[in-house]
């Protein structure tokens, strides 16, 4: 089978990542989630004491981070596992100073383009479409109004025993589309080619059917 490309951007908790894994399953190919990559990067920028909001900093960093995702869902980040870390509070809060710098996104972009180089993947993020993958043969945009994103994402920390409530989560999530979508280089949204998805009356079922339908249907396969 010829290699095939699927890019799917949206917001923050906008379930992006549960369906993305089942589509990627369900049709064989590899799953890269790009904002695991961003997550890992800000955990080593904690852990090495550093200010995630100095720039230049954390720029000084990119030649000892290296990452690696497995397919189970496990992500190396300079040798610690930071598989559990990377979705807790303290780095979701920072996530998007990292992703604002033009320099850390060029060393992840350029890691991304290669992966899927290789192999069939889906790719989640916010900029694949648009500028990592912007010949993916498709693209989806997936959207879900604030209050259902931050209920998915407080139900979802609730089951991996993160401590959280749901006023912080709302106002994380609207932080981080404020962050994300303001940003100069590669900032939030949807490619003119892409398929727009609202899922916030979607199961997450419903969301996998029609997301493979929409591959299906662009792709032949
Ligand atoms: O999808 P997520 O919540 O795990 O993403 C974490 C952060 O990384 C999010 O605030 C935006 C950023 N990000 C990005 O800027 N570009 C990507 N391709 C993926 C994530």
């Amino acid at each position: 089978m010829r290699k095939i490309v699927v890019a799917i951007d949206g917001p923050a908790a906008s379930g992006k990542s549960t369906v993305s894994k089942a589509v990627a399953k369900e049709l064989g190919f590899t799953y890269i989630d790009t904002g695991a990559m961003y997550r890992a990067f800000t955990e080593y920028v904690l852990r090495k004491g550093v200010n995630p909001e100095d720039e230049a900093a954390c720029v000084k960093l990119i030649p000892e981070v290296t990452i690696d995702l497995y397919p189970d869902g496990k992500v190396m980040c300079s040798g610690k596992d930071v598989t559990r870390e990377i979705r807790e509070p303290h780095v979701s809060g920072n996530v998007s100073y990292i992703a604002s710098y033009k320099d850390i996104r060029l060393a992840l972009v350029e890691l991304q383009r290669k992966m899927a180089d290789k192999q069939s993947v889906v790719m989640d993020g916010r900029d694949i479409g648009t500028y990592v993958l912007p010949n993916a043969d498709v693209k989806i945009y997936q959207i879900a109004s604030v209050e259902e994103r931050a209920k998915r994402r407080f139900l979802e920390n609730q089951e991996k025993g993160i401590p959280c409530t749901l006023e912080d989560v709302i106002a994380d999530v609207e932080k981080r589309d404020r962050i994300d979508s303001s940003r100069a280089f590669a900032p939030l949204k949807p490619a003119a080619d892409s398929i727009l998805l609202d899922t916030s009356k979607l199961s997450i079922e419903e969301t996998r059917a029609k997301v493979l339908e929409i591959i299906r249907e662009k792709t032949g396969i």
